[in-house]
């Protein structure tokens, strides 16, 4: 596989994935795993993330230390799913901004519908970190990173927690460039762009619009 194509395979990851997948997993405690499962996924997909050095004083002595600085992040959901993931991220980064990327699928043609797009005007000076827990056919996250490059985004991680092989290649082939970070690679889509075996519908369960 390509290096932009990062499968986690963590235990600890798949652990909690399979939480998820469990149909009888209630809605509260699906949206405690989507975060912390974003959580472990961000501390991978952040590995690389830019330091700088600052002056602090211990109680022994000065010294000159590296942070992370989170006002250089921008991270940004693919609204609704990609919600559960943000709180995860913040936990890692709290001064990241968030922006807010609104696109629904058309149930039959599993085109996406873009509805809201609210994004910092100083976009391209930051590093920005796509979340959506699904990938499935790949046209939302497809869209959304044109989005991100109208607004002026150059530097640009997508993460999500389930893919279907059929997005990874859609995402990769439009998107070479992106590195694409997956908590767990699925079998295929069925006739209705659904992941398999997945979790169904994860803007339903983040937030308990399902009636099932
Ligand atoms: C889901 C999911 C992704 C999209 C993935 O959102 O959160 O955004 O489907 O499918 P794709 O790869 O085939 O585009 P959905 O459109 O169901 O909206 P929701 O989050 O508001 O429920
Ligand atoms: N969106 C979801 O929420 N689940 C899928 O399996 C596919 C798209």
């Amino acid at each position: 596989m390509d290096e932009n194509i990062i499968c986690i395979n963590h235990p600890l990851i798949t652990h909690k994935i399979t939480l998820l997948r469990d149909k009888n997993t209630p809605t509260a405690e699906f949206r405690k795993i989507v975060k912390e499962i974003a959580m472990l996924e961000g501390y991978v997909a952040l590995q690389d993330a830019t330091t700088k050095m600052i002056e602090i004083e211990t109680p022994i002595e000065k010294t000159t230390q590296p942070i992370v600085p989170g006002k250089k992040y921008c991270f940004v959901p693919i609204l609704r799913a990609g919600m559960g993931m943000v709180d995860g991220f913040n936990e890692l980064l709290p001064t990241a901004a968030v922006g807010h990327i609104g696109l629904y699928r058309d149930e039959v043609t599993h085109e996406p519908h873009p509805y809201y797009c609210k994004l910092p005007s100083n976009l391209a000076e930051k590093e920005v970190v796509l979340l959506d827990p699904m990938l499935a056919t790949g046209g939302s996250a497809i869209d959304a990173v044109k989005t991100l490059r109208k607004y002026g985004a150059k530097k640009i991680k997508f993460v999500c927690i389930i893919a279907a092989p059929e997005g990874v290649k859609a995402f990769h082939e439009a998107n070479p460039d992106i590195p694409l970070y997956i908590g767990a690679l699925d079998r295929q889509l069925n006739e209705n762009a659904y992941i398999c075996p997945g979790l169904g519908d994860a803007g339903d369960r983040i937030f308990g619009t399902t009636n099932k």
